[in-house]
């Protein structure tokens, strides 16, 4: 073409230069295609040439090479045709104009002329498309407006024969838009109208049509297969917007709790959802786990109800590109009953003192269980047979109170046990036991083992002699049981009677202090406290009656006749006597008591074995026969008393018998002595008994003057008998009753007697009031003493009792 072209400027340039020596140049045009031997023009008249003479000048046409053979020149008609099939694009392709130049040369003379032909399109292409088919991939994302470039259509023809425009046929999403080049091509663009949506519609196809301005105009089409391409537009979409499940507490591990569902529309990498968890607490991190493929949450942890009861789980589904949807999963933990009741002591009065009163609170309980609903309810309880009960409180609170009084010394602790039982099922049960120690209050006085004690001690013990002990139990505790004894003050025999006897505080046991004489006293009653060591203390008091024992340490005493050796007693047997006559009698004591002092009288040496008798147990002597005249005078008998203690203690004594009836022939006496005695001694004796005699009637004078002289008078038998000043007897004749509060130094003493009978009496009182211990039954003065003797049985709180008195075969012959 290029060439074609040069070819034609060359050739330009040549006839211009011809032209200078030719006539005229021809313009023709003819389109293209038109038919052999259409004609052109003719150049005979053209030119104004003689057609003649055509032949003869030998005009011929000249062509350049290109242009060869498309036209003829008729010779004799001047006319030219088109001898060969002209067609514009192909000899001039795009060029705007196509022209075919030729010469018509003629000789004789030489002429030049130049032919133009300019060849017009004609509209005898179609536009096309450089494939019938393309293939387009828009990705669904592309936004509105998105543009995209078709290659374009090619129309051989120029001009308005080219492609003018393109058009696409309607369709939902796209419309075309024709462009042109910097060089004046016109192209189509695909506008994107309308969002695509690859899960809508993925493929499409549109047709373009490429038109030509001819005319009668000429397209071209083009199909496009559009593939949409995807876009991750889809996020996923969870099949629930909350998912609940409900999982048993306890459940093991791996337990299958959900499984969550998100689909993605999407395809691809776009479409491939997994899961994760979201927001989550640290708490239910540890407890549930989730599949990121399958969404299937299981259990990896503990499930407690009690920790929590319900989890709120956000999830999320992401798909390939990070697109997500998050969703709820919520678990509720159902209980079990897992949970015992839990006992605790919230306070405890431990210990308890046992003279708390029923009702006391001693404790506070608390249970709990942290289960819920029915499996935390419960019953709590305490065992039976004790005194306490549990109250229910506010809430879950219990009362420990007492229900009855406590006594330590029955039951020093209890253990209590507290069960709570709740009512799931099955239930579940605790127990709790506590020790309440009761604590001691001093409410136990000691007691004696026995009711009282007595001892019996024989006369003339060794100081330190160990008599009893006694022995008082206190069954509290500690000090408040400790038992200590001591003496009571009082006085025994007018001395206090720590001077008598002494206790071991801690053992009980009593001693004597001293050696007791049963002569001076027999018996006496001692208290004995036992009181224990509380704050305050309690006490009790047991009596501790001593009993001295009579030993026989007193050897009989003789009062009459006079001991031996100092005997100047004579009694006078009358002559006429018979057997049987009493004529005398042995008077003696023993301080002992029974048997050691019961005496037996002896004969042991008489100047007559035959002729007196002695009654072994009054003493009375007696004639055993008449007397005779054969008889001696002067007798002489020696008598043993003996008392009947083991070993028996004996004294003697001798006695004269003068047998006359007259003391005329007492004179005589004095040749009869036995032993040496005087008449003088004798004498004495005789004034002596005158006395003495004279005495016991002033007294009995005393006594009766006494008696009627008072309107109340002691009730006495009193038949004359002999009364003995007491400093005649043995000095401790006193009998002291048991309280011991009197002092002999106080007291006045008589002895009544009624002649040789044993029942004497001896009674007490007073001469000084003002020094009497503070014992008020103590009696005062002389006006009792007719009470005192009506009273004779009376117990020993009686100050002063008269007692049977311990007067013993005193006579007075
Ligand atoms: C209370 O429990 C303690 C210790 O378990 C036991 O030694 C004691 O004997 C119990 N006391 C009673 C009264 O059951
Ligand atoms: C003794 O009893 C008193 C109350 O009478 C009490 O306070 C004290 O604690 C008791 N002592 C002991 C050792 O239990
Ligand atoms: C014991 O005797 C003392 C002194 O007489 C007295 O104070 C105390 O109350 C008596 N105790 C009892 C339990 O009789």
């Amino acid at each position: 073409m290029e060439k074609i072209h040069c070819g034609f400027y060359g050739s330009i340039l040549f006839f211009i230069i011809l032209l200078h020596f030719t006539n005229g140049e021809l313009d023709y045009s003819i389109q293209e295609e038109v038919k052999h031997g259409s004609i052109i023009g003719n150049v005979v008249k053209d030119l104004g040439i003689d057609v003649g003479r055509m032949i003869a000048r030998k005009a011929r046409i000249q062509t350049e090479r290109n242009s060869r053979g498309y036209c003829e020149m008729n010779l004799r008609t001047g006319d030219l045709t088109v001898a060969k099939r002209i067609d514009r694009e192909e000899l001039c392709g795009e060029k705007a104009s196509c022209v075919l130049k030729f010469d018509l040369l003629l000789e004789s003379p030489l002429e030049l002329h130049r032919i133009s032909l300019k060849i017009d399109d004609i509209n005898d292409n179609i536009p096309l498309f450089p494939k019938d088919t393309i293939k387009l991939e828009i990705t669904e994302s592309a936004d509105k407006g998105a543009r995209y470039r078709v290659n374009a259509a090619h129309d051989a023809d120029i001009g308005q024969n080219g492609v003018q425009s393109y058009i696409l046929r309607e369709n939902k999403h796209f419309i075309s838009n024709t462009q042109t080049t910097s060089a004046g091509i016109k192209y189509a663009e695909l506008v994107l109208n309308q969002e695509l949506d690859r899960e809508e519609q993925q493929d499409m196809k549109l047709l373009l049509t490429a038109l030509d301005g001819g005319s009668p105009q000429r397209s071209g089409t083009l199909t496009i297969d559009v593939t949409v391409l995807d876009a991750n537009d889809n996020a996923p979409v969870f099949s629930q917007a909350v998912y609940e499940a409900s999982l048993p507490e306890n459940s093991p591990l791996k337990t299958h709790v959900i499984t969550v569902c998100a689909s993605d529309a999407d395809e691809g990498v776009n479409g491939e959802v997994t899961y994760e968890f979201n927001k989550m607490s640290d708490k239910s991190r540890k407890l549930f786990s989730l599949d990121q493929k399958t969404g299937d949450v299981t259990v990896i942890g503990d499930i407690d109800f009690e920790e929590g009861s319900k989890y709120e789980i956000y999830l999320e589904a992401k798909d390939g590109y990070g697109l997500s949807t998050d969703t709820k999963v919520v678990i509720s933990i159902t209980d079990n009953n897992d949970n015992v009741p839990i006992i605790s002591l919230q306070s405890l009065t431990n210990p308890v003192p046992e003279d708390v009163s029923p009702g006391t609170e001693v404790g506070i309980i608390n249970v709990e269980d942290i289960d819920s609903d029915q499996n935390q309810q419960f019953r709590c309880f305490i065992q039976q047979n004790i005194p306490f009960k549990l109250i229910p409180s506010i809430k879950k609170y219990y009362s420990l109170v007492t229900t009855d009084k406590l006594d330590r010394e029955l039951m020093p602790h209890y253990n209590i046990t507290i069960t709570a039982i709740d009512e799931g099922s099955p239930p579940l049960s605790s127990f709790k036991t506590i020790q309440v120690s009761i604590s001691d209050v001093n409410d136990n006085p000691p007691v004696f083992e026995e009711q009282s004690y007595s001892s019996y001690v024989p006369e003339n013990n060794k100081p330190g002699h160990s008599l009893c002990s006694v022995k008082a139990h206190d069954p509290d505790w500690r000090q408040n049981g400790t038992v200590i004894y001591s003496l009571l003050p009082g006085e025994v025999n007018g001395a206090p009677v720590s001077s008598y006897l002494s206790v071991n505080g801690d053992t009980g046991v009593i001693q004597s202090i001293r050696l007791f004489d049963y002569e001076q006293f027999r018996s006496f009653k001692v208290y004995v406290m036992a009181r224990d060591n509380g704050s305050p203390p309690l006490s009790s008091n047991v009596t501790v009656s001593v009993f001295i024992t009579d030993v026989n340490d007193n050897t009989p005493q003789i009062l009459y006749p006079a001991p031996e050796g100092n005997s100047f007693m004579t009694e006078l047997v009358p002559k006429d006597a018979q057997g049987g006559t009493l004529v005398s009698k042995v008077i003696a004591v023993d301080g002992d008591s029974g048997q050691n002092a019961w005496l037996s009288y002896q004969i042991i040496k008489s100047t007559d074995p035959g002729l007196f008798k002695i009654d072994l147990h009054s003493g009375e002597i007696r004639t055993q026969r008449d007397i005779s005249d054969s008889d001696n005078m002067k007798q002489n008998i020696v008598v043993a008393v003996k008392d009947n203690g083991q070993p028996s203690l004996s004294a003697t004594c001798s006695m004269f018998l003068l047998i006359s009836d007259n003391l005329a022939e007492v004179p005589e006496l004095k040749d009869m002595a036995y032993e040496d005695s005087s008449s003088k001694l004798t004498s004495y004796l005789i004034i002596a008994l005158v006395s003495v005699s004279t005495f016991f009637l002033t007294f009995i004078i005393i006594i009766l003057g006494l008696r009627f002289c008072r309107r109340r008078k002691p009730r006495l038998l009193f038949d004359g008998a002999v009364a003995i000043p007491s400093s005649y007897l043995p000095p401790n004749y006193t009998d002291v009753d048991g309280t011991g509060t009197l002092r002999s130094t106080y007291n006045y003493d008589a002895y009544l007697t009624t002649g040789s009978r044993t029942s004497d009496f001896k009674f007490v009182t007073t001469y000084n009031d003002n020094t009497l211990p503070v014992d008020q039954t103590l009696r005062k003065n002389a006006t009792d003493f007719e009470e005192v003797f009506g009273n004779l049985d009376v117990s020993p709180e009686v100050g002063i009792l008269a007692e049977q008195i311990v007067i013993k075969h005193l006579c007075f012959n």
